[in-house]
């Protein structure tokens, strides 16, 4: 039974971009939908934190719920496809800046937007994965494709101790990859280990040099932070290395040479969430299986709702280990 109101992180027009708070809303201020959803568990992503304290231009109306990743437990259903108690997350399809999103008690989607929970993944290890975690298996789809495999060798992981790159480390380094992680956060190196890191390099010590093409060092690269670590990374890739841009957790824009691409046939491959559903179907069922990292346990944190704004500065001030997931039953 969905209550008249409930609680719900809501983004306002304040400010230049936006800005966001915890308050109640009514169960008619929903966005339209065919399926009404009790959401038990939201993921923390860089971009709703951006969104809700107003950082970019990302949140396309207003009141708006934010949060892009979600699961819980169908309320009700105007879609034969759903039924009241059915498991399902949601993601993407513009939740959180053109949608009401998961920082609610309460949501209603349209059908063709939710999965039902593949088997093999609880809410809470779903929501774990999230949009990070969709992403670092279309990177790895993306880079296999690409010729990429255990054998051709190490794998660099940057802004290794986030989301997107604890669960590549963990990911990668089920699969047999030699992972080496790349973090600001060099006292975090136990953690890394523990997920799988084989080596643990500090960036503020990292060396980039200068030359177009320095020593041949990375056979595959997972790329969240952009900028002038792109740059260095293209300039360190194998013959054939290949790069998945998945962020820009440290910059958007980067000055490259051509020369490691036709000299050394480097392939800089883009990664992007909002693919088509099928995609979207395949990557969920391989990350239930195949793909399912490890150590979600040692990756999740669980937070309340109204700690949502410490969750956002924290995220943006690089302070966050692994994934930060709102839990609507520990309030
Ligand atoms: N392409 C897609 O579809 C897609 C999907 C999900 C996420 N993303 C993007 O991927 C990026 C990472 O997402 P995430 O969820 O992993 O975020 P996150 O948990 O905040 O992790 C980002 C990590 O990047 C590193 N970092 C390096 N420079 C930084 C800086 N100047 N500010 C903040 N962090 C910095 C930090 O790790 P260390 O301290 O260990 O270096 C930080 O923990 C974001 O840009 C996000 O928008 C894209």
């Amino acid at each position: 039974m969905v209550p008249e109101r409930f609680l719900a992180y809501r983004i306002h027009a304040d400010g230049r971009f936006g800005s966001g708070r915890l308050e109640r809303m009514g169960r008619a201020e929903l966005d339209a939908g065919d399926v009404m959803v009790g959401i038990r568990f939201a993921g923390v992503n860089y971009k709703d934190a951006l969104t809700a304290l107003g950082r970019a231009r990302l949140a396309r109306k207003f009141p708006l719920v934010g949060g892009t990743d979600l699961s819980g437990i169908v309320e009700s259903s105007e879609d034969s496809r759903f039924r009241p108690g059915d498991e399902i997350l949601i993601h993407s399809f513009g939740l959180g800046s053109h949608h009401d999103g998961g920082y609610a008690e309460f949501g209603r989607f349209p059908a063709d937007w939710i999965f039902p929970l593949p088997p093999g993944l609880t809410l809470l290890e779903a929501a774990t994965l999230g949009v990070a975690g969709h992403s670092v298996g279309i990177a790895l789809e993306l880079m296999e494709r690409n010729g990429l495999a255990p054998d051709r060798g190490k794998v660099l992981v940057n802004g290794a101790t986030g989301g997107v790159g604890s669960i590549a480390i963990d990911v990668l380094s089920k699969l047999g990859y030699h992972v080496v992680a790349l973090t600001g956060k060099i006292g975090e190196a136990a953690y890394l280990h523990s997920l799988g890191a084989a080596e643990v390099l500090d960036r503020n010590t990292l060396q980039h040099g200068a030359k177009p093409l320095e020593e041949e060092t990375w056979a595959g690269a997972v790329d969240s932070v952009g900028g002038k670590q792109l740059e260095w990374l293209a300039r360190t890739m194998q013959r054939d290395g290949a790069i998945a841009a998945i962020g820009n957790a440290g910059g958007s824009t980067f000055e490259g040479n051509v020369l490691p691409f036709i000299l050394r046939g480097i392939r800089l491959l883009g990664v992007n969430v909002n693919n088509p559903v099928e995609t979207k179907l395949r990557i969920w069922r391989r990350l239930a299986s195949d793909l399912k990292p490890r150590h979600l346990d040692r990756i999740v944190r669980r937070i309340a709702l109204d700690t949502l704004p410490q969750a956002f500065d924290d995220l943006l001030a690089a302070r966050v280990r692994g994934r930060q997931v709102v839990d609507f039953d520990s309030a």
